[in-house]
C-alpha cells in the first residue's frame, strides 16, 4: 500500500472504509462517480478513516446485452467477495445506473458490514425544442411516432441528444431513480440523496458528508443488519406507490430481503397497493427527478406518507422520522398533497390466478385506467424473436382489443428476464391512434416505460407456468382491482396442451449463463441465485499470508 504514497502514520489502526465504485465508460448513467468518491473520501480522512476505492463489475443498462439484470446477480457476488476478501471496516456503495444499486446493496448484504449508499443522482432535465423531455419515457414515445410515421428519425436523434446533456442516470423516476428513493426511503443513505442532480455541488457535499459518518458508523458498530429490518422494507414498498416507482423494485427489494434474511413475499407489496400516486414524474406524471428534488424530494414525500410508514432505522442511527421532520415541500405540482393525490391506489398491484399460481404484477399508475378490466383473446408470441419478426406483420391476427402475449422472457427462458414486457404496439393498429393494450409476460419492464402491462408472470413459460400453455385465439381475462389474471380455458384442454409441451431453452453450454439458468430463482423470489440467499458474517478462514 505504501507505494501509492500513503506515509506509515496511516496504518495505525484507524477503520479500513471500503469506496465500492461502479464507474465506467461504458455505463454513462455513472459517469460521475469518479467525482463523489474522491468527495467520499475527504469526508473519511477528515473523520479519522483510511478510504479505500475499489471497482466492481459496472452494468450500464443501455450497452450491456442481452440485458443488465442477467449480471445483477454477477455483481453482488463481485462485491461480496471483495468486501470479504480484502477485508475492510466498513463500506460505501457508488451505484447509479438500475442495477448497481441492487446488486451492490445484495453484495454488502451478505457481509453485513457497516454500509451506506452515494447515488450517481439524475441527469439535469432534458431540453428540447423549448421543453422538456424525460430519458426513456419519452424515448418510448417518440419511438412509437416514429413507427406511426408521425416523427423523422432525424427528430429523433436531434432529441436524443437534448435529453442526454449532463453526467448522471435517467432523470425520470425510472428505475435507477426508484432504487435511489427506496434506498434514502429505507434510511440507507444520507437524507436528499435520491433526487439531488448529479451535477449538484450538494451531491458532492453530501458525498463528503458520507464519508464522514461511515467512520462513525464503524465505531458505533452499525453494521446493516442492524439498521435493515422488515419495516424498512415496508416503508420502501409505501414510497415505491407514492412515488410511482419502477416495477424492476419488486426483484431488486425481493432478492435484497434474501440476503437480509428479512421475511417478506410477493404478497407483501399489496401493503402499497393503496397508497395514492403523489410524486408527478414522469413515467406516472409529467415531471422530472430535477423538478422532484427542487420540490423537495424524497423527505418532502415521505412528510406526505408520514402517518403510513414504520418505525424505521437509519444510517444515522435514528428513525426515519428524522429524515422529513424538518422537510417541506415547495411545489404541489409536483409532490401532491396525501388528501389531494395525482391517483388514488396507485401502488403496484399483485396479480394470481390460473395464467399465474405464483403471481405477476401491474403498474396501474402507469395503465390506461380502461383497460384494467378486461377480457379479450389472446394473441401470442413465443418468444422475442417471433414478437420482433411478426409484430408489424399486416397480416397479424390482433385488434385494439386484443390480448398480446409473449413468452420465454421469464429468469430462464432469456436469461436475466429482459426488459421487453412492453411489447410495441402493433403497426397496423398504431397507425390507427391505439397507444395502449393489454400485455403479459413472464419478463420485465424497463422503469420508464408505461402501459397496461401485466409482468413478472411466475412460474415463467420456461419453467412450465401456465403461460407456457396459452395458445391465440384462447380467452384471458385482467382484473387488476380484484388481482386477478385468468387464462379461461377448460382445464383438460390444458392438461391435455401440457402433455405436448416441452422447454425451449438453448443449450447455453458454460459461462456465468450456464451458472445463472442452472440456480435462478423465479421472479417472485427476486430473481436471485438459490446459493446466494442470506448472508455469511463469520471472518475469512484460513489466510494464506
Ligand atoms: Fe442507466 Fe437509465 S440507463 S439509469
Amino acid at each position: 500500500m505504501k507505494n501509492q504514497g500513503f506515509p506509515g502514520h496511516v496504518f495505525d489502526g484507524r477503520p479500513i472504509i471500503g469506496i465500492c465504485n461502479t464507474w465506467s465508460e461504458l455505463t454513462p448513467c455513472n459517469s460521475g462517480l469518479r467525482v463523489l468518491a474522491e468527495a467520499v473520501k475527504r469526508g473519511v480522512w477528515e473523520a479519522g478513516g483510511f478510504p479505500v476505492e475499489f471497482p466492481v463489475s459496472s452494468l450500464g443498462e443501455t450497452q450491456m446485452k442481452p440485458t443488465a439484470m442477467l449480471f445483477r446477480n454477477m455483481l453482488s457476488i463481485d462485491v461480496e467477495e471483495c468486501i470479504r476478501a480484502y477485508g475492510m471496516d466498513g463500506v460505501v456503495l457508488l451505484g447509479g445506473c438500475d442495477k448497481t444499486t441492487p446488486g451492490q446493496l445484495m453484495g454488502a448484504a451478505s457481509v453485513d458490514l457497516p454500509t451506506i449508499v452515494v447515488s450517481a443522482g439524475p441527469m439535469l432535465n432534458g431540453k428540447w425544442r423549448g421543453g422538456d423531455i424525460g430519458s426513456g419515457t419519452d424515448v418510448w414515445r417518440f419511438s412509437e411516432d416514429v413507427r406511426a410515421g408521425q416523427m423523422s428519425v432525424r427528430e429523433f436523434l436531434s432529441a436524443e441528444s437534448g435529453m442526454s446533456r449532463s453526467a448522471g442516470v435517467c432523470m425520470t423516476m425510472g428505475t435507477a431513480s426508484t432504487m435511489a428513493s427506496l434506498v434514502e426511503s429505507m434510511g440507507l443513505s444520507l437524507p436528499t440523496n435520491a433526487a439531488l442532480p448529479a451535477v449538484d455541488a450538494r451531491r458532492t457535499a453530501l458525498a463528503h458528508m458520507t464519508g464522514r459518518r461511515i467512520v462513525e458508523m464503524v465505531e458505533e458498530e452499525l453494521t446493516l443488519s442492524k439498521v435493515l429490518k422488515r419495516s424498512n422494507f415496508e416503508n420502501a414498498i409505501l414510497a415505491n406507490a407514492a412515488i410511482g416507482g419502477s416495477t424492476n423494485a419488486v426483484v431488486h427489494l425481493l432478492a435484497l430481503a434474501g440476503r437480509m434474511e428479512v421475511p417478506l413475499e410477493l404478497n407483501d407489496f399489496e401493503i402499497g397497493s393503496e397508497v395514492p400516486l403523489l410524486v408527478n414524474c414522469m413515467p406516472s406524471g409529467k415531471y422530472l427527478m430535477e423538478d422532484f428534488c427542487y420540490a423537495g424530494g424524497v423527505p418532502a414525500l415521505l412528510r406526505e406518507i408520514s402517518d403510513l410508514l414504520r418505525p424505521a432505522g437509519t444510517v444515522l442511527g435514528g428513525d426515519i422520522s428524522d429524515y422529513w421532520a424538518d422537510s417541506e415541500c415547495f411545489n404541489r405540482e409536483v409532490i401532491h398533497e396525501f388528501g389531494r393525490p395525482l391517483k388514488p391506489a396507485a401502488g403496484i398491484r399483485v396479480l394470481r390466478g390460473s395464467l399465474a399460481p405464483d403471481g405477476a404484477i401491474i403498474k396501474p399508475s402507469a395503465a390506461n385506467p380502461a383497460l384494467l378490466h378486461h377480457e379479450g383473446t389472446a394473441c401470442v408470441f413465443e418468444d422475442i424473436e417471433e414478437m420482433r419478426a411478426r409484430i408489424d406483420d399486416p397480416n397479424l391476427q390482433v385488434t385494439p382489443d386484443s390480448i398480446l402475449v409473449l413468452k420465454g422472457c421469464g429468469p430462464r427462458g432469456y436469461p436475466g428476464m429482459p426488459e421487453v414486457g412492453n411489447m410495441p404496439i402493433p403497426k397496423r393498429l398504431a397507425e390507427q391512434g391505439v397507444r395502449d393494450m393489454v400485455r403479459i409476460s413472464d419478463a420485465r419492464m424497463s422503469g420508464t416505460a408505461f402501459g397496461t402491462v401485466v409482468l413478472h408472470v411466475s412460474p415463467e413459460s420456461e419453467a412450465g407456468g401456465p403461460l407456457s400453455l396459452v395458445r391465440n385465439g384462447d380467452i384471458v381475462r385482467l382484473d387488476a382491482a380484484a388481482g386477478r389474471l385468468d387464462l379461461l380455458v377448460p382445464d383438460a384442454q390444458l392438461a391435455e396442451r401440457r402433455e405436448n409441451w416441452k422447454p425451449r431453452l438453448p443449450d447455453y453450454g458454460r459461462g456465468y449463463a450456464r451458472l445463472y439458468i442452472d440456480h435462478v430463482l423465479q421472479a417472485d423470489k427476486g430473481a436471485d441465485l438459490d446459493f446466494l440467499v442470506g448472508k455469511d458474517t463469520r471472518p475469512v478462514r484460513r489466510e494464506s499470508h
